[in-house]
């Protein structure tokens, strides 16, 4: 039997996925399911309370989300928020309009019902963040009013049919009080038990895998960051040595990454680990190529072709493999195509892609719930060090995405070198765990200056530095002058080749991230 879960409807709001984290803080297991998921699918996460999702739309409109009111009439406890609010009222008999006066934003709501489980240990007047243009005007027959605002209806509830709804958004940081609906909701109507801990998850999971893949054998393609090397120490408790993983040295990784990671995951975490340098036959590809596309295609079939060799010297080595090991996170989940609902932020998700379609494995994802700092709490289960868990993102195309203009050896070299220095800096600096990501950029732009009495005519180096909660918009980080200053002096005089340092302030959007 899975995990018992809160099952939460999408209705395609931007909370959805706060929704499930703030369920997941408090050590309750839950999943986003689109708004359209069948009953046999959400009856299939073993669900012990439904959440409905806020959303953009008018249940009265004619591409309203179409979900299946039966889920109302399970018997299980269900919790609307917003959006969840007006598809209980529209479809149990109440009455939902376009509202007089929309309410976005800050908002205070009166509890009238104090006795009522959901608001229990709350005060009588709540701070909330409200995002709604409809209102329930009549609450549907069986239901009575919880909490309202001056204006309209903050909250409803049947205790009979354990319908329980809220018009504000108790998932986010602006309605302070927020979290205790939330656990409410979990422990005082749902009765959850609060043990979805990372020694549960990890000893479920890995006896999960182990069931799964039996005596088989599993591939991985590492690349040194968090989620793929957490996903592979996580399969090889469940079935060590079947499983190899494979790293690829691509020409274009970060100074000493080839070897380091190499240390970390054979020497220091034990995983049978093939490392492939394939960087003369990648820099070879590249040669003569300046637009980033064709060089983003060019490092993604490469590198399925060097794993493509490798998996099968693997098979006809040790008796066929079977499952392929991804580090899929629950965010990639959920922007892709298979599951997705009426979500509007999708992003275009970069990773190996293509491997499984043409090698025909079978996928192990044991990542595919968790979010980025739970994978990381996994990892510090799993005795994982700090310096894997705590990895900034690194792009699969490398410094070829951050060398504008054709990759050589040499520009490679050069980038390694500005990089590391940025990246100590900022870890001396005691900032790098606190930036999404922090990293040189070369640009094959040459300029005049002057070191001693010489003239010099060299490359630029960029350096970026953003926070970002996802990668998907992102600011560019104010980062101390002192730090740039040292960053700036240590370039220009250890990295020969580079005379000038910039420093890109530019946010995401316009900007991108990654320079190509
Ligand atoms: P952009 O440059 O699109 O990057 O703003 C957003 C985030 O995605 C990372 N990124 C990639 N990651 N393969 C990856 O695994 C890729 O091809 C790729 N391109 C960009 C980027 O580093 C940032 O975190």
């Amino acid at each position: 039997m899975p995990t018992p879960s809160i099952a939460i409807l999408d209705f395609g709001s931007q909370y959805t996925q706060l929704i499930a984290r703030r369920i997941r803080e408090q050590n309750v297991y839950s999943a986003v399911l689109p708004c359209t998921a069948k009953i046999d699918e959400i009856r299939a996460l073993n669900p012990i309370g439904i959440v409905l999702s806020g959303g953009p739309c008018s249940v009265y409109d004619s591409d309203a989300p179409p979900a299946d009111p039966e889920v109302l009439n399970l018997g299980l406890p269900v919790l609307g928020i917003c959006y969840g609010l007006q598809f209980i009222a529209h479809h149990l008999g109440g009455r939902v309009r376009s509202a007089l006066k929309r309410e976005y934003g800050h908002a205070e709501v009166d509890l009238i019902d104090t006795s009522n489980p959901l608001f229990a240990e709350l005060p009588a007047s709540l701070h909330v963040w409200m995002s709604h243009g409809d209102e329930a005007l009549d609450l549907p027959p069986g239901f009575h009013l919880t909490a309202k605002t001056a204006n309209a209806v903050a909250g409803m509830a049947n205790p009979e049919r354990r319908i329980w709804a809220v018009q504000f958004h108790p998932e986010v940081h602006h309605t302070p009080l927020g979290t205790q609906v939330l656990r409410n909701f979990l422990f005082n109507i749902c009765a959850a038990q609060p043990d979805w801990t990372p020694a549960h998850f990890i000893q479920a999971t890995v006896a999960s895998i182990k069931e799964k893949v039996g005596d088989g054998h599993a591939i991985c393609a590492l690349s040194g960051g968090v989620d793929s090397s957490v996903a592979a120490v996580l399969v090889h408790r469940a079935i060590g040595d079947h499983l190899t993983c494979v790293f690829v040295n691509n020409g274009v990784l970060r100074k000493d990454e080839f070897e380091k990671v190499q240390q970390n995951l054979r020497d220091k975490l034990g995983l049978k680990l093939v490392a492939v340098d394939a960087s003369k036959r990648f820099l070879l590809k590249l040669r003569g190529v300046t637009d980033p596309e064709g060089k983003r295609k060019i490092i993604g079939n490469e590198f399925i072709s060097v794993f493509d060799d490798e998996a099968t010297r693997i098979a006809e080595q040790g008796g066929g493999v079977e499952w392929l090991v991804q580090g899929t996170l629950y965010p990639d989940v959920i922007e892709s195509s298979s599951v997705k609902g009426p979500s509007q932020t999708i992003k275009s998700h970069h990773n190996v892609g293509g491997l499984p379609e043409e090698m025909q494995l079978k996928l192990i994802e044991p990542l595919r719930d968790l979010f980025k700092d739970e994978v990381r709490r996994i990892g510090r289960d799993l005795g994982m060090p700090e310096d894997i868990l705590q990895r900034q993102p690194f792009p699969g195309p490398g410094l070829a995405v951050r060398i504008l203009g054709e990759v050589t050896a040499e520009r490679v070299a050069l980038l390694q070198e500005a990089d590391d220095i940025v990246v100590t800096e900022i870890k001396n600096a005691g900032l790098y765990t606190k930036i999404w990501q922090s990293f040189a950029v070369l640009l094959p732009v040459k300029s005049v200056g002057v070191m001693g009495d010489q003239r010099t005519y060299a490359y630029t180096c960029a350096i970026r530095a953003v926070h970002s909660e996802d990668g998907m918009t992102a600011d560019w980080v104010p980062l101390p002058y002192e730090v740039l200053k040292i960053i700036s002096n240590r370039i220009v005089n250890e990295v020969r080749g580079i005379n000038r340092v910039v420093y890109d302030i530019t946010s995401k959007p316009p900007g991108t991230i990654e320079w190509e």
